[in-house]
């Protein structure tokens, strides 16, 4: 157990919860038992971070690129987000937490699109954690909606080419008004970034648990949080002494 009074909490903690399938295999179970039970993780895991006074949870929920699984896979995962939308709600009405998506929703279901606008639209005054989900996101797609975005504003004018800067481009995102993520966690492993907020990790320190998503609890949040209180940020400058 660590002992997270000293502790500094970062305020933007990013996850990618991968792990669900190679949880459900070594169990003989199948794959989308895996992704059932890493959604009562999530649900753990957003209660858990806005007691932490984690100021913004990121978690990675469904990838540009998870379109490539069978046809089952893709539509088991599609019903239980139906189900978890609804539980979500309720959770981030008892727990002052405002929902966002990021990502291309556009791709789902209507009714998909219909929940996520009013999850969205029912919790956009809560005051405590900002939970944001990425749901058909690909931080590659997501920088070129912004660009066509940008090309857009510049032909009718709303925006100059001089005004284009790291911090107008940043607006375009889909995360626009959110800070960069602190620490970002990644379950199962693997060392890479899976086209996850490409532009917003530039210098977020990373951790990597081999722990498997659904089995990530309450220890395992504070062994990240204990690791990324040891990290020297330097942001490119030199070791404060
Ligand atoms: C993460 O678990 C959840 C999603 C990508 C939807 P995986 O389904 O990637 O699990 P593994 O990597 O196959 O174990
Ligand atoms: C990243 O996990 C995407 C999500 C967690 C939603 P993947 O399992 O899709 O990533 P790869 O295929 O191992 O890179
Ligand atoms: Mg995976």
């Amino acid at each position: 157990m660590e002992n997270m009074e000293h502790m500094v909490i970062p305020e933007h903690v990013a996850l990618i919860l991968d792990g669900n399938g190679r949880w459900a295999k070594k169990r003989g179970l199948p794959r989308t038992m895996g992704h059932k039970e890493g959604c009562v993780t999530v649900e753990k895991t957003v209660e858990l971070a806005a007691r932490m006074g984690i100021k913004y949870l990121t978690v990675y929920g469904f990838s540009t690129e998870n379109w490539k699984r069978s046809v089952e896979e893709v539509g088991a995962l599609m019903q239980l987000f139906r189900f978890y939308m609804v539980r979500l709600l309720k959770i981030a009405k008892a727990n002052n937490v405002r929902v966002k998506m990021i990502g291309e929703r556009n791709r789902f279901d209507k009714d998909i699109v219909e929940g996520i606008n009013r999850l969205e639209r029912e919790t956009k005054d809560n005051t405590g954690l900002t939970f944001i989900i990425a749901v058909n996101y690909g931080g590659r797609d997501e920088i070129v909606r912004a660009v066509r975005k940008m090309a857009a504003d510049l032909e009718t004018g709303a925006l100059q080419k001089e005004e284009i800067t790291e911090q107008s481009l940043a607006s375009y995102l889909d995360t626009a008004g959110i800070p960069d993520p602190d620490l970002l966690i990644r379950t199962s492993g693997e060392l890479r970034l899976s086209n996850y907020l490409l532009w917003q990790l530039a210098y977020t320190e990373i951790y990597v648990t081999d722990c498997l998503w659904p089995d990530f609890d309450k220890e395992e949040l504070e062994k990240a949080i204990a690791a990324y209180n040891k990290r020297d940020r330097r942001f490119g400058g030199v070791k404060a002494t």
